[in-house]
């Protein structure tokens, strides 16, 4: 059985868990996202996964265009290592693989700390609560891998949130998530350094003057805001003087990697 497991992680999360499941099946091979994208031609699998978050109940964009290029699998998995709260997203991801003529054999959810500033951020016990379970975890995943089971997990998020507070917002914002990086700004604390360039999974930062400029193609995937070294970027005035957020097992330089053309 070979295994190709693909990931998409702005602040290291998903490439975290990713690598845990790639740990425990033999020969499984990581791959990133924002690279296989690139290429031309279509991914023929034996068994594919697929470790990404979950942005306002919905498949990262990127995400869902590389689900377009998988051209014919025996198996598909896929874990969103978000913050827990899958909403609607269980129900969408599987219309989503089938209106792609794909079965998605398993849907996960690996709970993991939240990387959303402006909302809230997972406090540190609770952040240690959450990695304390994920070997455990890994090892359900790997056994619904290697068995090739069905399984759906549940959205864990009540009827209300899921449709109407912040559901309905969610479903608005997530049409628009790609222009959203026009409340970004930057502080001069910045440097000019760079690192959010680079850790910009497409290209959506030029470094210009010495500082950032967004260009209207974001995933909202916040590597840029949470990877900065002097915290310089700000959402409007959503994120100041709150805590940034990246996993402590995951390096600027594994993104980096990720994103690079
Ligand atoms: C714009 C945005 C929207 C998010 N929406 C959700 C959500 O609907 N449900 C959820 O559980 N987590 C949500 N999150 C949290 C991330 O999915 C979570 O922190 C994830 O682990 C980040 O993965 P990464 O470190 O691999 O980038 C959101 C994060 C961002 C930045
Ligand atoms: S990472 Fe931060 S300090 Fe470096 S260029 Fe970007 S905004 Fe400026
Ligand atoms: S601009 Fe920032 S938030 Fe948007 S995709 Fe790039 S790194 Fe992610």
């Amino acid at each position: 059985m070979k295994t190709e497991i693909f990931y998409f992680s702005g602040t290291g999360n998903s490439l975290w868990v990713a690598q845990k499941i790639r740990d425990k099946i033999q020969g499984a091979k990581l791959i990133s996202i924002p690279n296989a994208i690139k290429q031309e031609e279509g991914i023929k699998g034996d068994t594919v996964g697929i470790v990404c978050p979950i942005y306002m109940y919905n498949i990262p964009h990127l995400v869902a265009d590389f689900i377009g290029k998988i051209e014919s699998a025996e198996y598909i998995f896929l874990v969103y290592a978000g913050a827990g709260e899958l909403g609607g997203g269980v129900k969408d991801t599987f219309k989503l693989f089938a209106s792609q003529s794909l079965k998605l054999s398993a849907l996960i959810n690996v709970p993991m700390p939240n990387n959303y500033t402006p909302y809230d951020i997972t406090p540190e016990d609770q952040q240690k609560e959450l990695f304390d379970n994920l070997e455990v975890r890994v090892e359900e995943i790997v056994q619904i891998v290697k068995n090739r089971r069905n399984f759906a997990d549940s959205s864990n998020t009540s009827f209300f949130r899921a449709t109407i507070y912040p559901g309905i917002l969610y479903r608005l914002g997530y049409n628009r998530i790609n222009i959203m990086d026009q409340e970004f700004i930057v502080d001069k604390k910045c440097t000019g350094c760079g690192i959010c360039k680079s850790v910009c999974p497409v290209n959506n930062i030029s470094i210009e003057k010495d500082k950032p400029v967004w260009h209207k193609n974001c995933q909202q995937c916040y590597a840029c805001l949470q990877w900065c070294p002097e915290e310089a970027i700000e959402y409007g005035n959503k994120t100041q003087g709150i805590e940034r957020y990246h996993n402590p097992y995951i390096t600027v330089k594994d993104i980096i990697q990720s994103s690079a053309e």
